[in-house]
């Protein structure tokens, strides 16, 4: 029986190429997404990945989605968390809703999908936990303190929780997406967007493909040994 993979955000951007990657290695997928009816209707349609609808940022949400998942496919083996916003202003210009919202799916979101599904991975003694970064956590990003502060805690989330998921046989990583040809990246002001390629040393925006590849490398058996680790993709634009 293949192993169940489920990613949030799993319907759109990154997370639609991180479904069918795992998908293509053989994995039974879930793909969750928390709004965009259609978007996700149109991704189960081409690609035949069951969708389901919750809010990583509500646990008892993500308790009763995780609870469905696992009925219909069975126990979540491998859980990347990718769901993510932004919500870029600069500092003085920020809203506590602004903060609220990015800190709660964008960090918050890893404890109340991850906790859910911890119990029955330490059971089985079997686990990956990949969540998705991003390189303004490492390096900080003007107009995102809110992004940057959430994606910089799910990197100490990740090394805190692979001393703990060791021994039980799950590994706990995270992957750090430099920018990559997605609408989020898109609704980027163009000038802005620009000014950012030009310091990425390729020359180019990354490819989602580029950081699916990632996590199938991670999900696998083979990547056993490789835990609390941080992998950057970011085409040479930050180097850690
Ligand atoms: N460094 C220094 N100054 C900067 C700056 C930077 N990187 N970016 C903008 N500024 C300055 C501008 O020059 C301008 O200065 P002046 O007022 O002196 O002209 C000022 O900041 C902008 O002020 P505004 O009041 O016009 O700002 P705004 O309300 O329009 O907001 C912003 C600006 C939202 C920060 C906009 O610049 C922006 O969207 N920046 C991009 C942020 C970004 O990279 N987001 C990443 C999204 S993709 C993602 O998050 C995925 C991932 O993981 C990589």
């Amino acid at each position: 029986m293949s192993r169940v993979a489920l990613v949030t955000g799993g319907t759109r951007g990154i997370g639609a190429a991180i479904s069918m990657a795992l998908k293509d290695a053989g994995y039974t997928v879930a793909a969750n997404y928390a709004g965009n009816d259609e978007a996700a209707k149109e991704f189960s349609h081409v690609t035949g990945i069951r969708t389901f609808k919750w809010s990583v940022a509500d646990y008892d949400a993500c308790e009763e989605g995780i609870r469905q998942v696992e009925a219909e496919l069975g126990p979540v083996e491998v859980l990347v968390n990718n769901a993510g916003i932004t919500r870029d202003a600069p500092f003085h210009k920020m809203s506590r809703q602004q903060w609220k919202e990015v800190i709660d799916t964008n960090l918050s979101g890893l404890f109340n999908m991850t906790h859910p599904i911890w119990a029955g991975m330490r059971e089985r003694k079997f686990g990956r936990i990949i969540s998705i970064s991003s390189i303004n956590g490492q390096k900080g990003q003007f107009g995102q303190a809110n992004y940057s502060a959430a994606k910089a805690g799910d990197l100490g989330f990740t090394k805190a929780l692979a001393q703990e998921g060791a021994r039980a046989g799950i590994t706990v990583n995270a992957i750090c997406p430099g920018y990559i040809a997605t609408e989020m990246v898109m609704a980027v002001p163009e000038k802005v967007r620009e000014s950012i390629i030009a310091t990425i040393p390729v020359g180019r925006l990354g490819e989602p493909e580029d950081i699916a590849r990632c996590v199938v490398f991670l999900a696998s058996d083979q990547a056993g040994f490789i835990t609390g680790a941080t992998i950057t993709a970011n085409g040479g634009q930050y180097l850690t």
